[in-house]
């Protein structure tokens, strides 16, 4: 018996230096790292380590993208606390999601706030990004369930497409028609469609994808939303085949507190060469603006429009610094 806890012992150091040395390679070779040894996720109730957290291999959302899930970003604020970024409205549309979905959902915001707030603190994390994910139990079959279950990791984030102008590329692949799926559903099967087109516009040397809906209008990227400029004015594409961000609800906000004018309305791509600036924003994007489009590029420097006012303005909001510094706020 002591033989063998001191062989499982070897063992588990022996992959606890493996697994450090994996996370030690993938920052070398410039790859995310998600966890470590000591990273914590709720799993169903529990916060656990993350490297002994198990899901079933017979999981509906594994084999069938059968899930829902919610990106959510917290930060450092300009006072040293930690918020999470409209953490009620994401939650909101999970619960939402997983009503679209069928999928019993049997959680409580504010619960679920309060255990996010927890997870960081146990991870030792301000600037993060929180993942929860409604996951399926064991079922082979195409149908529904009488469970779910949930997961919440963390972990560091930097924005998700970096933070350069993006050179853009135009998609084969279009967004999926409105009949055959909900698009304002955050489901993980919906991410095929995202995968296929971004990797589709990488293998071509653009940075990112632009993806048109069924129509042939423009949608959204493959996770983010889409503004155009012109002539002092934004226009965005309207709820029907995109995910109507939380981000984009954030830059109509903003537009209503800066007076600056915003139109929903269906967006043709050539409309694209008459804009005099584009931008992406999403919860792990934020707003980033868009250097060209097929080669072809917008009229007025980044610096100058009014979209670079909007990304300035979103970054302090979501820190609350500058202009939303709380003092600042309650003068
Ligand atoms: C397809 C898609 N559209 C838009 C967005 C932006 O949504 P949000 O601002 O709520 O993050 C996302 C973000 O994940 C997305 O995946």
């Amino acid at each position: 018996m002591l033989y063998k806890c001191v062989t499982d012992n070897k063992i588990e150091n022996a992959t606890a230096r493996r697994n450090f040395r994996r996370v030690f390679f993938d920052q070398i070779m410039g790859m995310n790292v998600y966890y470590h040894n000591e990273t914590i996720v709720y799993l169903n109730g529990e916060f656990i380590k993350a490297s002994e957290a198990k899901v079933d291999l017979y999981c509906q959302t594994l084999h069938y993208g059968y899930g829902v899930f919610e990106g959510i970003r917290s930060y450092k604020t300009s006072n040293g606390s930690t918020r999470i970024f409209k953490a009620k409205e994401h939650f909101e549309r999970m619960k939402n999601s997983a009503r679209l979905l069928g999928m019993p959902y049997p959680w409580h915001t504010e619960q679920l706030i309060q255990v996010t707030y927890e997870l960081l603190k146990r991870n030792q994390l301000q600037d993060a990004y929180i993942r929860p994910l409604v996951y399926a139990p064991a079922n082979m079959v195409l149908g529904l369930n009488e469970e779910s279950f949930l997961v919440i990791e963390v972990w560091p984030m930097k924005p998700y497409l970096g933070e350069k102008l993006l050179r853009i590329g135009i998609s084969s692949y279009c967004r999926p028609h409105p009949k055959s799926i909900h698009p304002e559903a955050k489901a993980c099967g919906h991410y095929v469609n995202s995968i296929l087109a971004s990797a589709e516009m990488k293998s071509k040397g653009y940075d990112e994808a632009l993806m048109l809906d069924v129509n042939g209008y423009i949608a959204e990227a493959p996770g983010a939303n889409v503004f155009l400029e012109k002539e002092g004015k934004l226009f965005t594409p309207p709820p029907g085949h995109i995910l109507p961000g939380i981000t984009r609800a954030t830059i109509m906000e903003l537009c209503m507190e800066l007076n600056i004018p915003v139109e929903e309305k269906p967006i043709h791509p050539e409309e694209l060469r008459r804009a005099d600036a584009v931008f992406y924003c999403g919860t792990a994007a934020e707003v980033i603006g868009w250097e060209s489009v097929e080669g072809h590029r917008f009229s007025l420097p980044w610096h100058k429009t009014i979209s670079s006012e909007i990304q300035k303005a979103y970054k302090e909001k979501v820190t609350l610094s500058g202009r939303y510094q709380p003092q600042a706020m309650e003068l």
